[in-house]
C-alpha cells in the first residue's frame, strides 16, 4: 500500500523576512511496505512545531548552522525536520510497534520516513493532550524552565522582566517566575496580549512596546528599582533598554533574538560600561544543554498542570499547507502562545 506525502520545502534560501512565495509544497509516494531488513519507522504526523529559529537554518548562512545539529543548515528542496508528535504506521525497528505515539524530530509534511538514529522516542502522554507535548511539556517547556531556573538563577522577590511574553517560551517563563515569587513584567505587541498577560496569566504589569518610543524609560517606568533579570526573546533595542536597567549583579538570559532574524543589520549594542560596573551576567543558552533538569522540569510542570496553576497558550492551526503562513506569522506577532499545526485527527485519520 502507498500513501501520497505532502510536505514543505523552501525553494530557496530566505535572507530577509519570509513571505509566502519562498515555499512550496511537495508531494510523493511513500510505501508502507518496509523492504526486509528495513530498520524503518514510517510516522503519520499528528502536530509540528512551528519555531522562529528554523528561519535561522534556512538562510544562505548563519552562525547557528554551525554550532548545533538541531540547527543545521535547510537546503531548498529538502523535507525539513522539526519537533512533533506522530503515531507509528509501520516499523522495522524493534524499538517501536505500529500505533505507537511518539515525540521528536519528524517533517513539516503528513508523513515521517524515520531512519535509524533519528531524534524519536515513544511518548506517554501522561494523560495530557497531545499539543502539551510540544509546548508546555516539550521543548519551550524546557526552554523556559531551564532558562529562567539554571540561566538565571533567580530569588524569590527579584524583579523580572521578559519580552516577547505571550509567546510560547515567554508566557512560560512569566508563569514559573510568578510561581516561584517574583515580581514579573512582560512586553508584548498587541493590547490585547497585554491584557491577556495580566488578566488571565498573572503577570505584575504587561506592556506594547509597539507604542513606546523610548524604551529605556519605559522600562524605568516598570522598574523603578531596577531589573534583576531579563529573559530576553528579541535582542536588539529591547536588549540594550533592559541593560541599561538592570542592577547590580543583574542576569541576562539570553534565549533568542527574533527581532534580529529578519534583519542581518540589527544588533543589540548594550553600554559595555554599564555591564562591567553593574556586574552584569549575559548568558545565552540552548534548551538542548540542560537535558539534566528534564525530569525536574516535567515532573514540576505536571504537578502545577494537575494543580491548574498554569495556564496552557497553545495556538493551532489545521492542515500541511499552512505551515509556511504559520512560521511567518512568528515574525508578525501573529501567535498567542505556542504556534503548532494538528497534520491528522489524533484518534481518527491517524489510522490507516
Ligand atoms: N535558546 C533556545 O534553546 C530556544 C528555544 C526556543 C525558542 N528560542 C527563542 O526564544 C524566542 C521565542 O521563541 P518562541 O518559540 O516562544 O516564539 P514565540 O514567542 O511564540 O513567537 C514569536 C513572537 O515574537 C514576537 N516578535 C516577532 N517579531 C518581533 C520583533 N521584531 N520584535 C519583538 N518581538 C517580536 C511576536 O510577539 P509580539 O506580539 O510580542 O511581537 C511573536 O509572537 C525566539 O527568539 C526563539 O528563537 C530559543
Amino acid at each position: 500500500m502507498e500513501v501520497s506525502n505532502s510536505y514543505v520545502v523552501i525553494k530557496a534560501h530566505i535572507d530577509g523576512s519570509p513571505k509566502e512565495s519562498d515555499f512550496e509544497l511537495k508531494s510523493e509516494s511513500i510505501s508502507l511496505l518496509l523492504d526486509s531488513g528495513s530498520n524503518d519507522v514510517i510516522v503519520k504526523n499528528l502536530f509540528v512545531s512551528i519555531d522562529p529559529y528554523q528561519l535561522n537554518r534556512m538562510k544562505s548562512q548563519s552562525s547557528s548552522q554551525m554550532y548545533c545539529t538541531l540547527a543545521a543548515a535547510i537546503n531548498p528542496g529538502q523535507a525539513i525536520d522539526a519537533y512533533g508528535v506522530g503515531k507509528v504506521l509501520v516499523s522495522g525497528n524493534p524499538e517501536f510497534q505500529k500505533d505507537d505515539l511518539v515525540v521528536g524530530f519528524i517533517t513539516w509534511g503528513e508523513y515521517s520516513v524515520m531512519k535509524p538514529g533519528g531524534m524519536l522516542r515513544k511518548l506517554d502522554p501522561m494523560g495530557f493532550p497531545l499539543s502539551h507535548h510540544l509546548g508546555i511539556l516539550g521543548l519551550s517547556g524546557l526552554t523556559a524552565y531551564a532558562g529562567f531556573f539554571e540561566v538565571c538563577k533567580p530569588k524569590k522577590g527579584e524583579k523580572v522582566f521578559v519580552s516577547a511574553a505571550s509567546g510560547s517560551v515567554g508566557n512560560l517563563v512569566g508563569q514559573y517566575a510568578k510561581l516561584f515569587g517574583c515580581y514579573v513584567v512582560g512586553s508584548t505587541g498587541s493590547k490585547e496580549k497585554v491584557q491577556l498577560l495580566k488578566e488571565n496569566l498573572g503577570f505584575d504589569d504587561a506592556f506594547n512596546y509597539k507604542e513606546q518610543t523610548d524604551l529605556k524609560a519605559t522600562l524605568k517606568k516598570y522598574f523603578p528599582d531596577g531589573i534583576d533579570i531579563y529573559f530576553d526573546n528579541v535582542g536588539a533595542e529591547m536588549q540594550e533598554a533592559a541593560i541599561a536597567n538592570m542592577n547590580v549583579f543583574g542576569r541576562v538570559a539570553v534565549c533568542g533574538v527574533i527581532s534580529e532574524y529578519t534583519d542581518r543589520g540589527r544588533k543589540a549594542a548594550p553600554d559595555m560600561i554599564d555591564i562591567i560596573y553593574r556586574r552584569i551576567k549575559i548568558q545565552g543558552f540552548l534548551a538542548s544543554d540542560f537535558l539534566n533538569v528534564y525530569s525536574d522540569f516535567i515532573s514540576t510542570t505536571c504537578d502545577y498542570l494537575q494543580a491548574s496553576k498554569m495556564h496552557i497558550l497553545e495556538d493551532i492551526s489545521t492542515g500541511v499547507e499552512i505551515i509556511p503562513s504559520s512560521l511567518i506569522g512568528l515574525f508578525r506577532g501573529h501567535n498567542v502562545g505556542k504556534k503548532m499545526v494538528q497534520l491528522a485527527d489524533c484518534l481518527i485519520d491517524a489510522h490507516i
